[in-house]
């Protein structure tokens, strides 16, 4: 009897690891404008959307308070135009974090500070090592008051770090990025415990590449919508995946394979004045549903079954395109409205952040395993008891 009891207290166990699967944080990008809603009702809307992590491209201290008190953590990010300065001056680093973490952390949840955002958009690696030392300032600063859960790193963007991304297990950083800026950098958050931040956008791959289909940037997990890693003969059922991997794959020949990814960026526009056919919202909403399902199914990607640490979409409204684009707001993917609420915070598409409360389908094939299992063995034990 003990021993059966053990047995079941065992299986149980074993059960529930098989029930902890990987989870992504899911979160959005925020960029706030005079014409929106002030800050206080975007974060009511969040919290009833079940939205638990923002990126704001645009620090402005005002937006931090707004989510203090909220259990909503905070990506900030630090201008372009700042990396100069803060690269060669502490104070520098210090004074910006003087301005938009002390005040509000912890109070605002604050977990991830990007120093500038795809700063190898024009392939200039000129200015490049000084992005390594403004990170090096900016972790120093916090480090100076005891801060040491926020995570500090530059975003990069797919398209403007990557060679070829098929087959994924290929893949390789484009030099001289990759020697000069992407390698001193990996060792720095290898150093630090940091993560690596990408922004990645299928849309654009999809747009680059007539042979793929749309399908399969869209998550439609059809039979034989599927390419195969010649290589590893590992099968890709969506491009998000076959991205992710391609970067992982990269890390890898660098040296840095355990490095966690967090995909700053990713989202499909509603509006692309150069060509509407793709750039519409049916697709958008099945592109982000996609995305949500997928990620909250725990299945992780074919080379890293925890799969990526966090992913934010792009983006909670559309941000006015002139300025995005002046400002470098957003690192790639033509097209335009990428936002999937209207100005009056009512939905463009239904998208449901919590994914319904539904279990995954990965999770039932856990659970009926367990069952199974569990029987086999109550059968076994009862046979063996019966034979003494
Ligand atoms: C934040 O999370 C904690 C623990 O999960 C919970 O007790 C608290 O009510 C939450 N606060 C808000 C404002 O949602
Ligand atoms: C360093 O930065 C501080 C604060 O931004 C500024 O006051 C100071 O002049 C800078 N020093 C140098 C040498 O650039
Ligand atoms: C590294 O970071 C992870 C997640 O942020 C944390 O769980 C872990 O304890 C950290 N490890 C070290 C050595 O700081
Ligand atoms: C967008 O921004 C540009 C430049 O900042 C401005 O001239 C334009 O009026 C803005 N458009 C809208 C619709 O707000
Ligand atoms: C919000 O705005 C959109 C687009 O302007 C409109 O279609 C929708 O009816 C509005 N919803 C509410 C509740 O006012």
């Amino acid at each position: 009897m003990t021993h059966s009891l053990s047995l079941i207290t065992f299986l149980s166990l074993l059960f529930l690891f098989s029930s902890i699967t990987a989870t992504t944080t899911i979160g959005v990008t925020y960029i706030s404008s005079p014409t929106l809603p002030p800050p206080e009702k975007v974060v009511a809307v969040l919290q009833s959307l079940k939205i638990t992590s923002v990126r704001l491209p645009v620090a402005d201290p005002n937006i931090i308070r707004a989510f203090s008190y909220t259990n909503i953590s905070l990506f900030l990010v630090i201008p372009n135009s700042l990396i100069p300065s803060i690269s060669g001056n502490r104070s520098a680093a210090s004074h910006w974090i003087y301005s938009h973490v002390v005040p509000f952390y912890p109070r605002a949840h604050i977990t991830a500070i990007s120093v500038g955002n795809n700063v190898l958009a024009q392939g200039d690696v000129t200015s490049a090592d000084l992005l390594v030392l403004a990170i090096r300032n900016v972790r120093r600063s916090l480090v100076d008051i005891g801060i040491l859960k926020i995570t500090v790193s530059t975003t990069f963007s797919f398209v403007n770090i990557m060679t070829t991304s098929f087959p994924p297990s290929s893949a390789e950083f484009q030099e001289p990025a990759g020697n000069f800026v992407i390698k001193p950098l990996l060792q720095l958050l290898t150093e630090t415990n940091s993560s690596f931040f990408v922004s990645l956008y299928p849309y654009s791959v999809y747009k680059l590449r007539p042979e793929i289909p749309i399908g399969f940037a869209l998550f439609q997990e059809l039979p034989y919508n599927f390419r195969e890693d010649t290589v590893t003969g590992v099968r890709y059922r969506n491009l998000f995946d076959l991205m992710v991997d391609a970067v992982i794959a990269a890390m890898a020949v660098a040296g840095h394979e355990n490095i966690p990814v967090v995909v700053a960026e990713t989202g499909w526009p509603c509006f692309d004045p150069s060509s509407e056919a793709e750039a519409r919202g049916i697709y958008a909403e099945m592109y982000l549903q996609g995305l949500i399902n997928h990620l909250r199914s725990g299945k992780g990607t074919p080379l890293r079954k925890e799969g990526v640490a966090e992913a934010y979409i792009y983006e909670l409204f559309d941000a006015n395109e002139t300025a995005t684009r002046n400002q470098g707001l957003r690192s790639g993917g033509t097209g335009q409205n990428w936002g999937f609420l209207f100005p009056n915070m009512s939905m463009k598409f239904e998208i449901d952040f919590s994914n319904g409360g539904s279990i995954p389908p990965a999770a039932v094939f856990g659970m009926v395993f367990w069952f199974l299992l569990l029987v086999i063995w109550l059968f076994i034990l009862l046979d063996i008891g019966t034979s003494f």
